[in-house]
């Protein structure tokens, strides 16, 4: 039975960073404040122009260059995201397009900010049943985009960015060692945004009451958070069949500083086994993990051969946890130029374009 390592990562930011001071500009709030009660010191902005696919494509570049695996022998894509780009089509189909994946089957997936989890449980499963050879898994958000930038007990939270996995078939053991998924949708209403899709379709009415922004009842995120944290990625451990002594580094959601401490003290583990970054990013829902992960690697704090627990939490209610032995690069790959393949790519999206107008003015004398 194959297994399925992660043989490249990368992330993607933007460039403009917004403080707390620039916040405290806008909302009624403060530096202090803000640091105290989530850990948050500035986030990632995205500029006009930059968008979900843009921040995942970028991700991905980056993923596969380091996996040294030409997007063409790509099988499956899946962007985890909260901040899709549309409704449909599908964040995954426009970043399967700019890649050139010709050969991949794509979409989105929804499970909030545990999204990258759910995301890499699926697609470990399709590589250990045999099904599929390699899959790109990103996390991408331009959160920015959805929040009341006038409501302060949300908009000084969120940040944009993307992260991405390439998980690759090998009989060699390690890689995704077991997955956790969970979901409790009785807390759907706690963390959501009330318009814009099909049950309150967008208004002027829910324009102007500010239903198409993140709404959410941060205190009973933050309970649930707490309670279910050490658990999930107790049982992840447990059923990889490791001890917490075993785990190198645990990378949780970048939510709030004091939910990871929560965490570490239900582990019984100091914090310098959990990676923690939220200070320069904030929570980037889907893209944390993986963000996460991109830095500890970059900081030599997973490195082959290292077990490590992801665990995270989101709206829904949702929460998962996954454990994941460290692989890095197969050695036998050889290295690639991913601008090749991205300006061949962009080549053929635009002479598809094309053909499709010729196509369509044929058929359409006929029709
Ligand atoms: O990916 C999942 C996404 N969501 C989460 O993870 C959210 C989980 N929840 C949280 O992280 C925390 O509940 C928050 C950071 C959202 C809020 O922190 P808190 O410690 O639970 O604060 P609170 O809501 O209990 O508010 C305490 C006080 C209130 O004032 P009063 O009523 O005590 O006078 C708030 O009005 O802090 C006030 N407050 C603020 N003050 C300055 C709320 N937001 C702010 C703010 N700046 N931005």
């Amino acid at each position: 039975m194959a297994y399925a390592h992660v043989t490249g990562w990368g992330m993607a930011v933007p460039e403009k960073v917004m403080t707390n001071d620039d916040l405290a500009k806008i909302v009624e709030t403060n530096d202090a404040w803000i640091r105290e009660r989530t850990g948050i010191a500035e986030r990632r902005i995205a500029a006009k122009g930059q968008t979900t696919a843009s921040l995942a494509t970028e991700a991905a570049i980056n993923a596969l260059r380091v996996a040294k695996l030409p997007p063409n022998e790509l099988d499956l894509i899946i962007v985890a995201t909260s901040s899709p780009e549309h409704l449909f089509p599908s964040t995954a189909s426009l970043v399967q397009d700019r890649i050139g994946a010709d050969h991949a089957g794509a979409f989105d997936l929804s499970a909030a900010c545990t999204g990258f989890i759910y995301a890499l449980s699926m697609a470990s499963q399709s590589i250990r049943a045999g099904a599929i050879k390699s899959a790109l898994i990103i996390g991408s958000e331009t959160l920015s985009r959805l929040v009341n930038w006038n409501d302060r007990t949300t908009c000084i939270l969120f940040g944009d960015g993307a992260g991405a996995f390439v998980l690759q078939a090998s009989e060699n053991p390690g890689g995704v060692l077991s997955s956790v998924l969970r979901s409790d949708g009785s807390g759907g209403d706690l963390l959501n945004i009330p318009a814009g899709g099909s049950a309150k379709p967008a208004s002027q009415a829910t324009i102007d009451a500010g239903q198409h922004f993140i709404h959410m009842n941060g205190n009973e995120v933050f309970r649930f958070a707490t309670r279910v944290m050490a658990a999930a990625s107790k049982e992840a451990m447990d059923k990889a069949n490791l001890n917490v002594e075993d785990v190198a580094l645990i990378v949780p959601h970048q939510a709030n500083l004091r939910i990871i401490q929560a965490a570490a003290r239900g582990l019984k583990l100091p914090m310098e086994r959990f990676m923690v970054n939220i200070d320069r990013y904030g929570n980037t829902s889907t893209a944390s993990i993986p963000i996460a992960v991109c830095e500890a690697v970059e900081e030599g704090l997973l490195t082959r051969g290292d077990n490590s627990v992801l665990v995270g939490f989101g709206a829904g209610l949702t929460w998962g946890s996954l454990a994941l032995q460290w692989t890095g690069p197969f050695e036998q790959a050889e290295p690639i130029r991913m601008r090749r393949y991205t300006r061949f790519a962009w080549l053929r999206s635009l002479m598809r374009r094309i053909w499709r107008r010729i196509e369509g003015l044929f058929w359409g004398r006929r029709g």
